[in-house]
């Protein structure tokens, strides 16, 4: 375990197969052990700090009972609670931090900031900086949701039909990270990836082009298409969700002009729910899941997203717990 010591996890594809297929194989480990009440004090006194400039549920709670299982302790920053609101800088923060602690997580969503916020950490902190979902990715959640589908399906996943569907929201644009690091890490799993989105909520070019090329080099698939319905047919996973159109214009500011553009462009979608009718579209054995928080009535109804037979979004959730624990592990030295 030791040799990915001090590791940045940034995006999945930083990581090689092996790499992650070890963190995976980890995580089955450590839930198996959590379920058989044994104690893992793998990280006993190391501290992981946890910057949150956006509110979470699910990573900072499974962040800080995973690192307490693991041992150590957490401490819950956000930016009102540090020099950052005086404009302190991504570097200064990471030097001082890593001077003190074993790991540096931070959630930073601002579009076309967050992810090179943590690069600038990365490239200035001692100790490893993991992502806890940025502009771009969000590789947390894909460790998990590949772990739920490892559940599900069988270890392996080659061959599986997955369809990522845009899905119509109005609690807030949430960023296009869920969607672009899943096309990454499941094609790396060699799946048959069908991304369903109207045009003007793309994803972007660049990661596309990655995620192209891990399709082509592990045996798996990604195509597209501009309708929900379509993008249900025969689906063995179906994981419709929310994301903002930042990447379907063609100069982003944060600013009115752009959020109004993004706004009406939304409002042409409201039929874009998961319901029963489309469940019933995709493979008999179909499976919802979905990252959280969902937008119930608009994202999916209730009957889809609380039925037994489709449903798997709280075993997902449990695995972000298990996964997380895991990426600690391996990056800040477990002694196990
Ligand atoms: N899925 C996810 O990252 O949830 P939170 O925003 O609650 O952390």
């Amino acid at each position: 375990m030791t040799s990915m010591n001090g590791k940045h996890f940034i995006t999945t594809q930083d990581w090689s197969k092996e790499e992650l297929d070890k963190a995976l194989e980890l995580s089955f480990e450590l839930k198996g052990k959590k379920k058989a009440g044994e104690i893992t004090n793998w990280l006993t006194n190391q501290t992981v700090f946890m910057l949150f400039y956006e509110q979470s549920t699910r990573t900072r709670n499974s962040m800080g009972c995973g690192i307490t299982q693991l041992g150590g302790n957490s401490h819950d920053l956000t930016p009102d609670k540090m020099q950052l609101s005086h404009g302190e800088t991504a570097k200064d923060t990471a030097i001082v931090l890593s001077r003190m602690g074993h790991a540096i997580a931070c959630r930073n969503c601002f579009y076309d900031v967050g992810n090179r916020y943590l690069r600038e950490m990365a490239k200035h902190s001692e100790v490893p900086i993991l992502s806890l979902q940025d502009d771009f990715y969000h590789p947390m959640q894909v460790m998990a949701d590949t772990m739920v589908m490892q559940e599900k399906f069988g270890k392996n996943l080659k061959g599986l039909k997955v369809t990522i569907s845009w899905a119509y929201a109005t609690s807030h644009a949430k960023p296009l990270s869920v969607p672009q690091s899943q096309i990454q890490m499941f094609t790396r799993y060699g799946m048959d990836v069908t991304v369903a989105a109207p045009k003007e909520f793309p994803l972007m070019p660049d990661l596309v082009d990655t995620a192209k090329r891990n399709a082509s080099e592990c045996g798996g698939s990604l195509n597209f298409v501009d309708d929900m319905d379509a993008g249900f047919e025969g689906a063995h996973v179906v994981i419709p969700k929310n994301w903002g159109g930042f990447a379907g214009l063609s100069d982003w500011a944060d600013d009115e002009a752009h959020r109004n553009e993004m706004k009406n462009n939304l409002g042409k979608y409201k039929d874009w729910i998961c319901d029963s009718r489309r469940m019933n579209l995709a493979d008999k054995d179909v499976k919802y899941m979905h990252a959280l928080p969902a937008d119930r009535g608009n994202e999916v109804t209730d009957e889809v997203i609380d039925s037994e037979k489709w449903s798997i979004i709280y075993d997902e959730a449990e695995n972000r717990l298990h996964t997380a624990k895991a990426i600690m592990a391996m990056t800040m030295g477990a002694s196990k």
